[in-house]
Protein backbone atom coordinates (compact mmCIF):
# COMPACT_ATOMS: atom_id res chain seq x y z
CA UNK A 1 0.00 0.00 0.00
CA UNK A 2 1.58 3.55 -1.07
CA UNK A 3 2.36 5.96 1.46
CA UNK A 4 0.06 8.51 -0.16
CA UNK A 5 -2.99 6.78 1.23
CA UNK A 6 -1.40 5.50 4.67
CA UNK A 7 -2.27 8.86 6.15
CA UNK A 8 -4.04 8.25 9.73
CA UNK A 9 -8.04 8.83 10.37
CA UNK A 10 -8.22 12.94 11.88
CA UNK A 11 -8.35 12.38 15.89
CA UNK A 12 -11.82 13.51 15.78
CA UNK A 13 -12.97 10.86 13.82
CA UNK A 14 -11.29 8.49 15.71
CA UNK A 15 -12.59 9.75 19.06
CA UNK A 16 -16.32 9.89 17.54
CA UNK A 17 -15.85 6.46 16.22
CA UNK A 18 -14.30 4.81 19.22
CA UNK A 19 -17.44 6.50 21.33
CA UNK A 20 -19.58 5.16 19.11
CA UNK A 21 -18.86 1.84 19.66
CA UNK A 22 -18.80 2.39 23.58
CA UNK A 23 -22.00 3.34 23.31
CA UNK A 24 -22.89 0.79 21.47
CA UNK A 25 -21.83 -1.85 23.46
CA UNK A 26 -22.86 -0.56 26.76
CA UNK A 27 -26.84 0.11 25.48
CA UNK A 28 -26.55 -3.01 23.07
CA UNK A 29 -24.30 -5.27 24.36
CA UNK A 30 -23.17 -8.54 22.23
CA UNK A 31 -23.70 -7.06 18.63
CA UNK A 32 -23.33 -10.03 16.73
CA UNK A 33 -26.67 -11.31 16.64
CA UNK A 34 -28.01 -8.14 15.33
CA UNK A 35 -25.13 -7.54 12.99
CA UNK A 36 -25.99 -10.95 10.84
CA UNK A 37 -29.27 -10.54 10.92
CA UNK A 38 -29.64 -7.52 9.29
CA UNK A 39 -26.84 -8.47 6.73
CA UNK A 40 -29.39 -11.76 5.77
CA UNK A 41 -32.11 -9.58 5.72
CA UNK A 42 -30.68 -7.70 3.73
CA UNK A 43 -28.53 -9.92 1.50
CA UNK A 44 -30.26 -13.42 2.10
CA UNK A 45 -28.13 -14.72 -0.54
CA UNK A 46 -25.38 -14.58 1.32
CA UNK A 47 -26.41 -16.84 4.55
CA UNK A 48 -25.96 -19.76 3.12
CA UNK A 49 -21.95 -19.21 3.51
CA UNK A 50 -22.18 -19.84 6.95
CA UNK A 51 -24.52 -23.30 7.01
CA UNK A 52 -20.98 -25.06 8.32
CA UNK A 53 -21.01 -22.39 11.24
CA UNK A 54 -23.07 -23.88 13.12
CA UNK A 55 -22.03 -22.97 16.41
CA UNK A 56 -21.52 -19.28 15.30
CA UNK A 57 -18.34 -19.12 16.35
CA UNK A 58 -16.94 -17.93 12.62
CA UNK A 59 -19.61 -14.80 12.25
CA UNK A 60 -18.37 -13.97 16.19
CA UNK A 61 -14.24 -14.33 15.17
CA UNK A 62 -15.07 -12.39 11.85
CA UNK A 63 -17.29 -9.78 13.79
CA UNK A 64 -14.97 -8.80 16.08
CA UNK A 65 -11.70 -8.70 13.38
CA UNK A 66 -13.79 -6.35 11.78
CA UNK A 67 -14.79 -4.54 14.84
CA UNK A 68 -10.49 -4.43 15.53
CA UNK A 69 -9.74 -3.30 11.80
CA UNK A 70 -12.10 -0.46 11.89
CA UNK A 71 -10.48 0.91 15.32
CA UNK A 72 -7.11 0.32 13.81
CA UNK A 73 -7.91 2.01 10.58
CA UNK A 74 -9.25 5.08 12.67
CA UNK A 75 -6.73 5.47 15.26
CA UNK A 76 -2.65 4.25 14.50
CA UNK A 77 -3.35 2.19 11.47
CA UNK A 78 -0.99 -0.48 12.40
CA UNK A 79 -2.35 -3.17 9.99
CA UNK A 80 -5.75 -2.76 8.83
CA UNK A 81 -4.96 -0.99 5.80
CA UNK A 82 -3.44 -4.05 4.81
CA UNK A 83 -5.96 -6.55 6.42
CA UNK A 84 -8.82 -5.43 4.69
CA UNK A 85 -7.38 -5.41 1.23
CA UNK A 86 -6.23 -9.13 1.41
CA UNK A 87 -9.54 -10.39 2.91
CA UNK A 88 -11.36 -8.47 0.62
CA UNK A 89 -9.17 -10.81 -2.15
CA UNK A 90 -9.36 -13.75 0.26
CA UNK A 91 -13.25 -13.58 0.57
CA UNK A 92 -13.92 -13.59 -3.26
CA UNK A 93 -12.42 -16.83 -3.05
CA UNK A 94 -15.46 -17.71 -0.40
CA UNK A 95 -17.65 -16.06 -3.08
CA UNK A 96 -17.89 -13.05 -1.51
CA UNK A 97 -17.91 -10.19 -4.08
CA UNK A 98 -16.09 -6.56 -3.17
CA UNK A 99 -19.23 -5.16 -2.78
CA UNK A 100 -20.99 -7.38 -0.27
CA UNK A 101 -17.44 -7.47 1.54
CA UNK A 102 -17.91 -3.47 1.95
CA UNK A 103 -21.08 -3.59 2.63
CA UNK A 104 -20.53 -5.23 5.99
CA UNK A 105 -18.88 -2.06 6.93
CA UNK A 106 -22.01 -0.32 6.46
CA UNK A 107 -24.24 -3.04 7.96
CA UNK A 108 -22.08 -2.77 11.03
CA UNK A 109 -22.60 1.03 11.11
CA UNK A 110 -26.14 0.60 11.14
CA UNK A 111 -26.48 -1.36 13.99
CA UNK A 112 -24.21 0.94 15.87
CA UNK A 113 -26.51 3.38 14.61
CA UNK A 114 -29.08 1.64 16.21
CA UNK A 115 -27.89 0.21 19.28
CA UNK A 116 -26.79 3.95 20.34
CA UNK A 117 -30.62 5.23 20.17
CA UNK A 118 -30.86 8.40 21.72
CA UNK A 119 -27.07 8.38 22.02
CA UNK A 120 -26.08 8.84 18.20
CA UNK A 121 -25.11 12.37 17.23
CA UNK A 122 -24.75 13.69 13.75
CA UNK A 123 -20.60 13.79 14.53
CA UNK A 124 -20.65 10.07 14.83
CA UNK A 125 -23.07 9.93 11.43
CA UNK A 126 -20.26 12.03 9.62
CA UNK A 127 -17.24 9.93 11.27
CA UNK A 128 -18.67 7.06 10.23
CA UNK A 129 -19.68 8.23 6.69
CA UNK A 130 -15.87 9.01 6.34
CA UNK A 131 -14.42 6.17 7.50
CA UNK A 132 -16.82 3.99 5.24
CA UNK A 133 -15.79 6.18 2.04
CA UNK A 134 -11.93 5.53 3.07
CA UNK A 135 -12.53 1.92 3.78
CA UNK A 136 -14.11 1.37 0.30
CA UNK A 137 -10.69 1.83 -0.96
CA UNK A 138 -8.84 -0.16 0.36
CA UNK A 139 -11.31 -2.78 -0.48
CA UNK A 140 -11.41 -1.89 -4.01
CA UNK A 141 -7.32 -1.83 -4.27
CA UNK A 142 -6.77 -4.98 -1.84
C1 LIG B 1 -20.84 -9.66 3.72
C2 LIG B 1 -19.56 -9.72 3.97
C3 LIG B 1 -18.84 -10.96 4.42
C4 LIG B 1 -19.17 -12.29 4.28
C5 LIG B 1 -20.41 -12.90 3.62
C6 LIG B 1 -18.10 -13.07 4.88
C7 LIG B 1 -18.04 -14.44 4.95
C8 LIG B 1 -17.07 -15.19 5.57
C9 LIG B 1 -17.05 -16.63 5.66
C10 LIG B 1 -18.08 -17.57 5.04
C11 LIG B 1 -15.93 -16.97 6.38
C12 LIG B 1 -15.50 -18.38 6.76
C13 LIG B 1 -14.56 -18.91 5.74
C14 LIG B 1 -14.15 -20.33 6.06
O1 LIG B 1 -13.56 -20.54 7.12
O2 LIG B 1 -14.47 -21.20 5.27
C15 LIG B 1 -15.24 -15.75 6.75
C16 LIG B 1 -14.08 -15.67 7.47
C17 LIG B 1 -13.44 -14.52 7.85
N1 LIG B 1 -13.87 -13.24 7.59
FE1 LIG B 1 -15.51 -12.71 6.50
N2 LIG B 1 -17.16 -12.21 5.39
C18 LIG B 1 -17.57 -10.91 5.12
C19 LIG B 1 -16.93 -9.74 5.50
C20 LIG B 1 -15.80 -9.68 6.26
C21 LIG B 1 -15.16 -8.44 6.64
C22 LIG B 1 -15.66 -7.04 6.29
C23 LIG B 1 -14.06 -8.76 7.35
C24 LIG B 1 -13.13 -7.72 7.92
C25 LIG B 1 -12.08 -7.91 8.61
C26 LIG B 1 -13.98 -10.22 7.43
C27 LIG B 1 -13.02 -10.98 8.09
C28 LIG B 1 -12.96 -12.35 8.14
C29 LIG B 1 -11.91 -13.10 8.77
C30 LIG B 1 -10.70 -12.49 9.49
C31 LIG B 1 -12.21 -14.45 8.60
C32 LIG B 1 -11.40 -15.64 9.10
C33 LIG B 1 -10.76 -16.38 7.96
C34 LIG B 1 -9.91 -15.56 7.07
O3 LIG B 1 -8.87 -15.02 7.50
O4 LIG B 1 -10.27 -15.40 5.86
N3 LIG B 1 -15.06 -10.74 6.74
N4 LIG B 1 -15.94 -14.68 6.24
Amino acid sequence: MGAAVQVNAPAEQSALIGASLELAAERGGDLTAAVYARLFRERPELEPLFVMDTDAAVRGEMLARAFDAILDFVGERAYAGHLIGAEATNHEGYLVPREAFASFFAIMRDVVQDACGAGWSEDMADAWRATLAELHHYVAAG
